[in-house]
């Protein structure tokens, strides 16, 4: 169920069911039309001190079920955002695609994707990178690109042909509260939709028009 607080309609670019649809439909033609990486989002997460943290990571699923699924993205467990998602599963996201002028942002509970999703995503990767997952010891601090690099090819020898997931790589999933669609607008009148629900496995969504 769709509750729009402020009156009218969804239209045009913001028209939709639910905010996981319109935000595959974003990516979709983001994809199209961005020269590279549309699918790279900024991740927020908050250490044990209360101190914000960014980096970029890339987001891979957008499941279909907003009651159950969420925005998946991959990375390594014990880095410093595994660390921080361990002791506060909670995140926010942005993307900002520069060629269609939209941005979407959406903040929410974190959990793990499970066991056999994370399986298929790293059996998708290239060679390479299913060795540089093992290799590296993300966000700890490394001697030189020498110990790094002579890593990779003692894991190389042990896994010649197929590497498995390791145990500290995986998925997580961003269960939203809250979606926002940004579109811009002439002369600074950007459009601005917020979805918001009370529970992360709720299908009754608000939305709200903010001011720009
Ligand atoms: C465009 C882009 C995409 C990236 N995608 C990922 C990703 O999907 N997973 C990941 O672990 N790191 C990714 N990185 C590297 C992260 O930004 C970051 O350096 C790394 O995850 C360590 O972050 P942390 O120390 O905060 O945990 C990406 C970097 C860039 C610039």
């Amino acid at each position: 169920m769709v509750e729009l607080t402020t009156g009218g309609r969804l239209r045009g670019i913001f028209a939709a069911e639910d905010p996981y649809a319109l935000a595959r439909a974003w990516l979709a033609e983001a994809e199209a039309s961005e020269p590279e990486d549309a699918d790279a989002a900024a991740l927020a997460t908050v250490d044990g001190h209360g101190l914000p943290n960014v980096r970029m990571v890339l987001l891979k699923e957008i499941e279909p079920d907003p009651t159950r699924g969420g925005f998946v993205f991959y990375t390594n467990f014990d880095s410093a955002k595994g660390q921080e998602l361990k002791a506060n599963a909670r995140a926010a996201m942005v993307f900002h695609w520069k060629s269609l002028h939209r941005q979407i942002r959406l903040r929410g509970e974190v959990e793990l994707a499970g066991a056999k999703q994370a399986d298929a995503y790293f059996a998708s990767r290239g060679y390479q990178s299913r060795i540089g997952a093992w290799a590296s010891r993300q966000s700890r601090p490394l001697a030189n690109r020498r110990t790094l690099l002579a890593e990779v090819a003692k894991l190389a020898a042990k896994y010649p042909l197929h590497p498995p997931r390791p145990p500290h790589w995986g998925g997580y999933r961003i269960r939203p509260l809250e979606i926002e669609f940004w579109g811009q607008g002439d002369f600074r009148l950007h459009n601005r939709f917020r979805w918001t629900r009370l529970k992360s496995d709720s299908a009754s969504w608000t939305v709200q028009r903010l001011s720009p």
